[in-house]
């Protein structure tokens, strides 16, 4: 990995904390009431989950500790990420977390199987483009997650290939799904200028652009998975920040400074300007940073 990638990973484990606060809890109400029906339409069966651009696997720990899969005794849990070394990290989370958390955790060549209370998961971790990943992968999905990332993605095609593998009636589930609202304070000359460029570097034909979370209320319905439950998961910082926000801001302002250097929108000057007192602000524990997310929960018709 290199020295990016760490920062990356880095801000990943800070964002847990940001994530489990914003997440729309009514949505996820909804999963755990689609998945018992499920359980109880399927007995026997094993619970089949595939997590895209699932990063360090945050979301899995996550679900199953806050018991999401509990209608469930035995967990089929695959999770895709196109980053190399990103498996490495995956793993070292999950047998730091299983310890902690009472889960006795055995590795397979490609993961864990953890187990806990007569409860058995099956954790894979795949390294590949999540587009390829599904090719392969049997029609035999009941859950996708696409936590944090379908707004990085090309909206439609993304959609209709993390749709393609479920079962009947499969669910996707689409949480903290960027919409298009990001500001700052205290509010600064430039904030219009440098989150406008920053917004906009959001847009072209490999990215979803930076309304995704609304535009998923129009491509699932037309793809033939209407949303079922859906509500806002922003992502609210404000002072005091503990040790993770300050890691999570910094990487924050590191993801406007790349993106905005790269579209040549804004003059040098103005944008070191801005930069200068956002992590001044921040030093300072000054600064608050909302980012407007939705979570999307939809089923095949
Ligand atoms: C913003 S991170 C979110 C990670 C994780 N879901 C979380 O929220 O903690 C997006 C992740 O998607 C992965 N990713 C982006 N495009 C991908 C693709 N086409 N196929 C597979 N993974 C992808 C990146 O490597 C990254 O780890």
């Amino acid at each position: 990995m290199t020295r990016h990638d760490e920062q990356f990973v880095r801000y990943l484990h800070a964002k847990e904390t940001v994530d489990d606060r914003a997440l729309h809890r009514p949505t996820l109400a909804h999963l755990i009431d689609l998945l018992e029906e499920r359980a109880e339409s399927h007995p026997d069966e094993p619970l089949r989950v595939v997590s895209v651009g699932s990063g360090t696997g945050s979301m899995c720990r996550r679900l199953l500790s806050w018991g999401v899969f509990d209608a469930h005794d035995e967990i089929k849990y695959i999770m895709v990420d196109r980053k190399q070394g990103m498996a490495d990290q995956a793993a070292a989370a999950f047998a730091e977390w299983s310890h902690g958390a009472g889960w006795t955790a055995e590795p397979t060549t490609d993961g864990f199987r953890i187990e806990r209370h007569g409860r058995r998961v099956s954790l894979t971790y795949v390294t590949s483009d999540l587009f390829e990943a599904m090719t392969v992968l049997p029609k035999a999905i009941d859950l996708v997650i696409a936590h944090a990332v379908v707004d990085i993605l090309p909206l439609r095609r993304a959609v209709e290939s993390l749709l393609s593998r479920l079962t009947d009636e499969g669910i996707l589930y689409a949480p903290v799904t960027f919409d298009g609202r990001t500001s700052f304070r205290p509010a600064h000359e430039a904030d219009d200028e440098i989150i406008a460029a920053y917004h906009e570097t959001m847009r072209g034909d490999e990215r979803a652009g930076p309304d995704t979370g609304s535009d998923l209320f129009s491509v699932l319905p037309s793809l033939g998975a209407p949303v079922v439950a859906a509500g806002g998961s922003d992502w609210v910082v404000h002072p005091p920040h503990d040790d993770d926000e300050r890691v999570f801001l910094d990487r924050i302002l590191g993801f406007v400074e790349e993106s905005v250097i790269e579209s040549d929108r804004v003059d040098d000057e103005t944008l070191d300007h801005w930069l200068k007192a956002r992590h001044g602000q921040l030093a300072s524990d000054e600064l608050a940073y909302i980012a407007h997310n939705v979570d999307v929960l939809a089923q095949l018709e």
